[in-house]
């Protein structure tokens, strides 16, 4: 054993030793009562929260953040009640904390795990200044309905992505140890499904095949678990019929049972109590039954817990060994978080809020969360020497707020620097600028400043349009079923371009919005999501060339809802859409007789592509992928094939390139999906430079979840692809082959 892991084994047996001598000291109402969180939204209620802390009664406190009042509920905790036990303090600390970054969307469009990773470092560092020592982030929900608000904090729709990201969050918020100072316990949400409800309406029903859950929504909270994640958070969701929070399956046979996950599981926001609701028990008693015998280990914000848990374990129903299996757990995070030799905050030993790490990490997140939709005669970018004049228009040039995005209660808006402010610093003297809001905020209707718009169009070079949604129209239970451009923005759209400028659109949003009533109407398109705090700065350096664009989607731009649910690793189906088998509605003949032979799945009144596909972005130069190739023909079980391509820089600008690996299995006992994505890489590369990019592919990225349930891998034929999106093709193949068919080509 070498010495590191020694000192982590000592470690591990020193906390589970100290868990169990506290634990032999505990009654049962102490226990509870570890198992219980309180809220404390509204402020610091010392008369409330001091005697149930003194009475053992509370395990976690949320939504307090002033220090003082923190360390003062941990002076209570640990100082006057019987076992001095100190508290776990929870907040959403989801994109930053003062600093705000882009939102977890915005930062999955970076596919960079070392930028994210550093965001939640520097949200950690700031969140720990005052006392907090648990988030609920990362979630890591899979997403494929943009109508659902929580896209927002979601890392979208591919299982790798996510899966990559998730964990990236996790070491981020976890640093090297959890007693590290500024370290904070990171919890993976909302197990399970949460981001499949149907119609992408917050909080709706979800139904999900096993299998569909093993190889989808499952594997995200698999890779934060192989990260070190301390907790995980229930979904407010009915799952199949049983919601989350008190589905065993889930929590129990899965979590515990295939996984041997060892941190604790919290419910979410009362979600224990809303089993009632849903219609799975009578009342509280059988709520708080339910969800601790599923494995819910900690209620947030309810007291069906501390009213009723007791009783059970009284009654004999729920056996005392679960009671001590969850308290040891949340104990254990406890004292791995360094809490038993220091709960009081000494914000005086982290580093400054915004300091010059958090607010240029805050910046190379927006800058390279920022995806270039189209770029119609390279209109970008902007020649600052070439132009006299640029008309800035739109509700969202210059609104500090509304750039954050969602999840931000403690994002400090005065660090927000606007477009119109950077763009402003940026050209100085040297171009004269018209700034025209045009419209009071995203949703408005009135209409009686666009002539104002229209006039500054018109006597200026070019227009920046900035257009989206404000951060109140995605998040937390603000679904939308028309995910258009709100309000009149679309006629804005319109009448400036027929001012006859080039128009840029620069649109800010909390989710991929439907984008077809305007895409024809500008000549660029920057996507920049809810940027953060340091938005303005990166897209005034993206616009003007000072940086090129290298943000890649990562969720489906549908072309209307309709099409919804629409992503990239659909299955083939049995008749698989192409130019020749689809037909358009204004092509049918009046009268036609039904026709079906021959054609496909598809939408008579809409292409059955996207507007634009998952891992698309463009940039300021140009890359070339030829020469695809894969190191072998045939592989064995257990071997690993090395996919390779030269990536060529062909334009004129030094760039970073996203490189996006994807593959297709051919045949198998359960369909696959017709792409997977398998791997990625940020490439940077000079104008005129080759590099050649290779992945290693081992059979095992190649299994998948078969109908018993079981991960398999199965011999045959796999194609793969590498190329700047999801739409890649250079195509090579490959074969794995069981050990009894090698032949000589793979000797
Ligand atoms: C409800 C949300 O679903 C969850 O994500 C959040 O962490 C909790 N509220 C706490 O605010």
């Amino acid at each position: 054993m070498s010495s590191a892991t020694e000192n982590m084994f000592n470690r591990h047996e020193d906390v589970a030793s100290r868990v169990r001598s506290l634990m032999d000291q505990m009654t049962l109402a102490e226990k509870i009562g570890q198992m219980c969180q309180l809220e404390a939204t509204h402020g610091y209620a010392p008369d409330y929260l001091g005697e149930r802390l003194r009475a053992g009664q509370v395990g976690s406190v949320i939504n307090i953040v002033d220090v003082d009042a923190v360390n003062e509920l941990q002076r209570i905790a640990t100082e006057e009640s019987r076992l001095g036990i100190p508290l776990l303090v929870g907040r959403d600390v989801i994109h930053g904390f003062k600093t705000v970054f882009p939102i977890p969307l915005g930062q999955a469009a970076t596919w960079n795990p070392d930028v994210v990773e550093e965001g939640a470092r520097v949200a950690a560092l700031e969140a720990a200044t005052n006392g907090v020592n648990w988030t609920f982030a990362p979630m890591v929900d899979i997403s494929r309905d943009p109508r659902w608000g929580r896209i927002a904090e979601s890392f979208g729709e591919c299982v790798l992505l996510t899966s990559e990201l998730g964990a990236a969050m996790v070491r981020g918020f976890q640093g090297e140890a959890l007693d590290d100072n500024g370290s904070i316990a990171a919890c993976a949400k909302h197990f399970a499904g949460y981001g499949a409800v149907e119609s992408g309406r917050d909080y709706a029903t979800t139904n999900i095949p096993d299998t569909k859950l093993r190889n989808v929504y499952f594997k995200p909270f698999k890779a934060c678990i192989d990260a070190g994640v301390s907790t995980l958070m229930t979904s407010f969701s009915d799952l199949n019929g049983i919601p989350a929070t008190g589905n065993s399956y889930i929590l129990t046979d899965v979590l515990r049972g295939e996984w041997g996950f060892d941190g604790f599981v919290v419910s979410d926001w009362d979600s224990v109590r809303q089993l009632q609701v849903h219609g799975l028990t009578e009342n509280d008693s059988e709520s708080a039954y339910e969800a601790a015998t599923a494995g819910v280990d900690m209620e947030m914000a309810g007291d069906a817990y501390s009213n009723h848990l007791a009783e059970h374990v009284e009654s004999g129903r729920v056996d005392l060994a679960a009671i001590d299996a969850a308290v040891a757990r949340i104990l254990t995070i406890k004292f791995e978080l360094g809490l038993f030799e220091a709960s009081q905050t000494d914000p005086g030993s982290l580093p400054d809020i915004a300091s010059k790490r958090a607010l240029d990490a805050a910046r190379a997140v927006a800058t390279q969360s920022a995806v270039l939709l189209k770029n119609d005669h390279d209109i970008l970018p902007l020649q600052r020497a070439a132009l006299n004049s640029i008309a800035v228009i739109g509700p969202l040039a210059d609104a500090r707020y509304e750039q954050l995005g969602t999840w931000i209660f403690d994002g400090d808006e005065e660090l927000s620097v606007t477009p119109w402010h950077a763009i402003r610093d940026f050209v100085g003297d040297d171009v004269e600028l018209q700034y025209v809001r045009a419209m009071e905020n995203s949703r408005s209707r009135a209409n009686d400043e666009f002539h104002r718009a229209v006039e500054a169009a018109s006597k200026s070079d070019a227009v920046l349009l900035f257009l989206g949604e404000e951060s109140i129209l995605s998040g937390e239970a603000h679904s939308r079923a028309d995910i258009g451009l709100p309000g009149d923005q679309v006629e804005l759209v319109r009448r400036v371009r027929a001012a006859g400028r080039p128009v840029i659109a620069v649109i800010l949003a909390g989710r991929p919005l439907t984008l077809s009533d305007i895409v024809d109407e500008v000549d660029a398109i920057l996507y920049a999501w809810h940027p953060g705090a340091m938005g303005g700065p990166a897209i005034a350096d993206l616009l003007f060339g000072v940086e090129s664009p290298s943000g890649k989607l990562p969720a489906t731009f549908p072309r209307m809802v309709g099409q919804i649910p629409i992503y990239y690793s659909q299955k083939n189906g049995g008749k698989p859409p192409t130019q020749e088998n689809v037909v358009h509605i204004d092509d049918i003949d009046a009268f036609a007789p039904q026709t079906s032979f021959g054609m496909s799945a598809f939408h008579l009144d809409t292409c059955f592509t996207p507007l634009f596909p998952f891992g698309h972005g463009l940039s300021y130069t140009t890359f070339e992928y030829h020469n695809i190739r894969a190191s072998h023909e045939e592989i064995c079980l257990g071997d690993v094939v090395t996919v390779s391509v030269d990536l060529a820089n062909s334009g004129q600008v030094e760039a970073e390139e996203v490189v996006q690996l994807y593959t297709r299995d051919l045949v198998a006992s359960l369909t696959r999906p017709v792409k997977e994505l398998k791997g990625f890489r940020r490439v940077r590369l000079q104008p005129g430079a080759t590099e050649t990019i290779s992945f290693d592919l081992h059979t095992d990225d190649l299994a998948f979840f078969g109908r018993d349930g079981q991960r398999t891998v199965e011999p045959g034929l796999f194609h793969a692809w590498i190329g700047g999106s999801s739409d890649a093709v250079q195509q090579t193949e490959f074969r794995i082959i069981a050990a009894d068919q090698v032949s000589g080509a793979n000797t």
